[in-house]
């Protein structure tokens, strides 16, 4: 017998009440994307957050004519090339400005300097020693100093130092590290023989070498399969690290990433200090890729506690495969992984098979817990892309070109123009009673060292006090899967919250002890709820 039109109606509405409770049950636990701008112009190949809220890209010089034109009918100088090549992406208004870069910034890395100007150092042809500084305003552009560095400079990482310079280190055939500003005009470039020792000649398998700042002031430098402990204003290696267990490259073209953990600071002392370095591809790969046998990428990563008196890599197993994945930390002290393939190396058209998923890494946890793949994306982010936390707890997503120059048409991972957002779980609309915000500090306050911050905050719902706390992170340089300068500190203190009025809450935390754990410059502060962070306030350390 045939259903009747109210039996139909009936069955339908059943199936929309289903739908609706399958969909309440099962909403985006592992976080949301969404399309900011189909395109920017560019391929945002490097980025870096501003203390204004705005994100600096760029690619690079020789790629072609880009999908933007420089303003006013401007070309780049002795080029017949009107199109920009690096945009400032503003993330309240949701546009972009074309900005001007002079010389090839192809493959280079920068730093946040304290007073909130990206330096930015190297690059390819023209660039290799040029220093570019960026000083956001609504009409600012890139100043370039010709000659400010003393070596070439391509595929280094910087790092800012507690002295407010930075330091940059290493570099296709460039076996040393130099500083900008420079003490004076003959300071010289140290060589650094770790850069030799880690360099296979026939794959250059140590660049963008992985570089943190250790508590005590000394550099802890990673490049292909090992790491030291270094200081760098004697030239002295203070300690090497174990190889990695599998002994597998982790460094560019074998691009894997790294993170130092967040530093939890008790009584003015950073007990444990933690680097975690994943993905990557084995040995090999790099010769196989170039001949069209594209290896499956390492699905390891190796946790070592560098404060130990004997350190050891202990391994873990990652649920993805990846190599060129990004590593960011997030401001509930969780580790992002994203963007990146599962076969194949890091350069041209040698990557294959994007994986869409990121992954969220809680170093909290228990070995075999930590690990949770999240809701894919559907945009291929191979070579060339970038993530890049913004305050309010988004991470932009922007680039990909595994191309040498723009490639739009009918080709493998064609360069991708466009910027999204992967919102991670803690921004899900049912986490939003748990949401801090922030009252005090109010926007750019001055924070000087060791000293007692008292922060306000609401919450719409319940606070349970015991689970709040209060970080504070460094915003990287991010390029090649590496953000350069990143560092989350987990304040002393924010353990209680004390009741002032209706949903107003007061935590007393202790600023950073010193520059060597948080060199001065812009942070965001958060406060973090069950998990669940505040949008960010930036504040000034000094
Ligand atoms: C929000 O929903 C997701 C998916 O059901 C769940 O995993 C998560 O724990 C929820 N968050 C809160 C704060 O209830
Ligand atoms: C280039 O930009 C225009 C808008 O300005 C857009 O319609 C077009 O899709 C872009 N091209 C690509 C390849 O993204
Ligand atoms: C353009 O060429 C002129 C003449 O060769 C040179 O003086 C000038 O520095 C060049 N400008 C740039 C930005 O390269």
């Amino acid at each position: 017998m045939a259903p009747s039109t109210s039996q139909l109606y009936h069955h339908l509405l059943l199936f929309f009440l289903v739908f609706l409770f399958h969909a309440q049950q099962c909403p985006a636990a592992g976080g949301s994307w969404s399309v900011l701008l189909p395109s920017i112009g560019i391929s945002a190949m490097h980025a870096q957050l501003l203390p204004n809220d705005r994100v600096v890209m760029y690619d690079r010089t020789d790629f072609g004519v880009s999908n933007i034109s420089l303003p006013n009918g401007a070309c780049r100088p002795n080029t017949t090339d009107c199109s920009a090549h690096s945009v400032e992406y503003d993330v309240a208004s949701n546009t972009v400005r074309p900005l001007m870069v002079l010389s090839n910034v192809w493959c280079s890395s920068g730093t946040l300097m304290p007073d909130g100007r990206l330096v930015q150092t190297g690059g390819f042809d023209d660039g290799y020693r040029v220093v570019r500084i960026y000083k956001s305003c609504d009409s600012c552009d890139w100043q370039e100093i010709r000659n400010g560095l003393n070596q070439q400079r391509w595929y280094a990482t910087n790092h800012i130092l507690p002295d407010g310079r930075q330091i940059i280190i290493g570099g296709r055939r460039a076996f040393s590290y130099e500083f900008y500003p420079k003490m004076s005009a003959t300071e010289n470039t140290p060589s650094l023989p770790f850069l030799v020792q880690t360099n296979d000649p026939n794959v250059e398998n140590n660049l963008y070498p992985f570089v943190f700042l250790y508590p005590d002031g000394n550099l802890f430098i990673f490049a292909n399969n090992r790491a030291i402990l270094f200081d760098y204003s004697n030239n002295q290696v203070i300690k090497t690290y174990p190889t990695m267990p599998d002994g597998q490259p982790r460094s560019y073209p074998s691009t894997g990433s790294a993170v130092l953990l967040p530093l939890r600071i008790t009584k003015g002392t950073v007990n444990a200090v933690e680097v975690l370095v994943c993905g990557g591809a084995p040995k090999g790969a790099f010769v196989n890729a170039n001949k069209g046998i594209f290896d499956g990428a390492l699905d390891t990563c190796g946790r070592i506690k560098i404060s130990d008196p004997n350190p050891q890599w202990v391994m873990e197993t990652m649920p993805l495969a990846r190599v060129m994945g990004d590593m960011l930390l997030l401001p509930n002290a969780h580790v992002l992984i994203i963007n990146g393939v599962s076969a194949g190396v890091a350069g041209w058209e040698l990557g294959r098979n994007p994986v869409l998923s990121p992954v969220v890494y809680q170093p909290d946890k228990q070995v075999g817990s930590r690990f949770e793949v999240q809701n894919p994306s559907t945009i291929p982010r191979v070579y060339h892309s970038t993530a890049v936390l913004l305050r309010d707890g988004r991470v932009l997503v922007g680039g990909s070109n595994p191309h040498d120059k723009y490639e739009f048409g009918n080709v493998l991972y064609p360069t991708e123009l466009s910027l999204e957002a992967y919102s991670p779980s803690y921004l899900d609309s049912n986490s939003s009673d748990l949401r801090p915000k922030i009252i005090l500090p109010v926007k750019n306050t001055k924070i000087g060292y060791g000293k007692q911050l008292v922060i306000v905050f609401t919450v719409s719902g319940i606070v349970d006090p015991s689970s709040v706390s209060v970080t504070m992170m460094a915003p990287p340089f991010n390029t090649h899967s590496f953000s350069m300068n990143q560092r989350l500190l987990v304040l002393d203190g924010g353990v209680a919250a004390k009741i002032l009025g209706k949903s107003r809450y007061q935590v007393v935390v202790t600023t950073p002890p010193s520059g060597n754990v948080a060199p001065a410059g812009n942070y965001l502060l958060y406060v973090v709820h069950k998990e669940i962070p505040s949008p960010g306030i930036w504040v000034q350390m000094q």
